[in-house]
């Protein structure tokens, strides 16, 4: 039998930011970036899912402590993200474009190694409430 289960903590921040290539034209950046190009950034409501995927552990009937897991994503996530200018804030925007998807990324990247390695990991990330991004899909 398959015993595996999902458990999911939903969260939330709020930042600004700024999709931009340096190596292109203003035109061209508006022309592939539109509004979130616009030079003096611009926020979103992100909406955050992590879901960790694994067995139940007998002694605790968890999948993971979702304690843990919420004070984890605060901790890591959420106190370096919310009401911050991702491109200027976060050092890992420095260089990345911190589209849906990167974010997403990074924020896996973050969580992966404080996670037990018998544990799946995914990452949803809603940018809006009618375009989100999941890693790994
Ligand atoms: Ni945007």
């Amino acid at each position: 039998m398959n015993n595996k289960v999902a458990i999911c903590r939903v969260e939330h921040f709020n930042a600004a930011h700024r999709l931009h290539n340096p190596l292109w034209s203003d035109e061209k950046n508006k022309e592939v970036f539109g509004l979130c190009n616009n030079k003096n950034y611009h926020g979103h409501n992100y909406e955050l899912i992590v879901k960790v995927i694994g067995s139940i552990d007998p002694l605790t009937g968890f999948v993971i402590d979702i304690k843990t897991l919420s004070n984890l994503i605060k901790e890591k996530v959420l106190l370096r993200f919310d009401h911050q200018n991702l491109n200027l804030d976060v050092a890992e925007f420095e260089n990345v474009n911190p589209t849906a998807e990167n974010i997403a990324v990074v924020i896996y990247n973050i969580l992966r190694p404080f996670i037990n390695e018998d544990l799946e990991l995914k990452v949803t990330l809603y940018e809006t409430e009618r375009n989100y991004v999941e890693y790994p899909y």
